[in-house]
């Protein structure tokens, strides 16, 4: 059966990469993007790289809740089932900015907005599960979680901004979730994150030239990045691995924090609560 595939900020770097591979492997692709110039120009991208490719694109900013809540409805109503969800997009400003619930932009939209987005997606995901026994769930961590805390004090805002921590926060949480959630899906339905490697995107464009130019022969290609997150997303070797973390490039260390089962648990909680969902309980 084909597999439709939805990629959250597919209109950029490991987002298209991923959506051109998904194209490839004949799914089809729902670019979920905040800017609809980009996102119609990567569907032409992607049309003429992969002839015959079935590509959706959508408007999704994650930084509003009203926002995912109407992608969500216009979602349903184009596409009944979901088989796989990639909470891809992220960013990483230098900064502090805010989303419209006022929370700090890391926070809230590369990790409040997929979660509230993940919760929203499950009707669609659940189809797929109950009709095909595979549906996935695939979050876009980064290894630099490793050096992320988890502070509620900070979920609005910090005083002394600096982007790193604020991003360790956001990557951390999305790990979490990635194994809050694995207690919690049914059969058929598996969660998996990944590090995407320190790959060569638009991520860093408000680095300094000089910091960019040194990083740059250590960054990998998005292409390779995509490989894996479309692997996760369709490959029958991943179907019974859920909650796993993957990397495609090592190494790739889980911190502490991260495997910490009962901070786990407060954090998903705590983020039902403020993305105003009802939390999933436990299998
Ligand atoms: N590159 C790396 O080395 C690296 C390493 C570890 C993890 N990651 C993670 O990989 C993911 C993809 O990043 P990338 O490297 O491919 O960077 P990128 O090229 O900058 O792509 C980021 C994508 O996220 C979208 N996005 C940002 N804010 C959004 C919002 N509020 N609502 C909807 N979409 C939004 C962007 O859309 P616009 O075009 O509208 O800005 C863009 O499509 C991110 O989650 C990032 O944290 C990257």
């Amino acid at each position: 059966m084909p597999k439709t595939v939805v990629v959250t900020g597919a209109n950029s770097g490991i987002g298209l990469a991923m959506a051109h591979e998904l194209a490839a492997r004949g799914a089809t692709v729902c670019l979920a993007c905040r800017n609809q110039a980009k996102a119609e120009a990567a569907r032409e991208e992607i049309a003429r790289r992969t002839p015959g490719a079935k590509v959706d694109v959508l408007s999704l900013d994650l930084s509003s809740f009203e926002h995912i809540h109407r992608f969500a409805t216009d979602l349903a109503a184009r596409h009944e089932r979901v088989d796989a969800l990639i909470n891809n997009a992220g960013a990483s400003p230098l900064k502090q900015q805010f989303t419209a619930e006022g929370f700090e932009l890391q926070f809230g939209a590369n990790y409040l907005g997929p979660f509230l987005l993940t919760h929203l997606l499950l009707p669609q995901l659940r189809l797929a599960a109950e009709q095909t026994g595979d549906a996935r769930i695939v979050h876009v961590a980064s290894v630099a979680h490793n050096i992320g805390r988890i502070d509620a004090d900070t979920f609005r805002g910090r005083s002394k901004y600096r982007p790193f921590p604020a991003y360790a926060q956001s990557k951390l949480a999305n790990l979490m979730f990635n194994y809050a959630l694995a207690r919690r899906l049914p059969d058929g339905l598996s969660t998996h994150a990944m590090h995407p490697g320190g790959v060569d995107s638009d991520i860093y464009r408000e680095l300094p030239r000089a910091v960019h130019a040194a990083l740059r022969p250590f960054l990998i290609s998005a292409d390779r990045a995509g490989r894996l997150g479309a692997e996760l997303a369709l490959s029958p070797e991943y179907r019974e691995r859920s909650g796993e973390y993957l990397t495609a490039q090592r190494p790739n260390p889980v911190s502490r924090r991260a495997r910490d089962v009962a901070a786990q648990e407060a954090l998903y909680a705590e983020s039902a609560v403020l993305a105003g969902v009802e939390p999933l309980p436990r299998r």
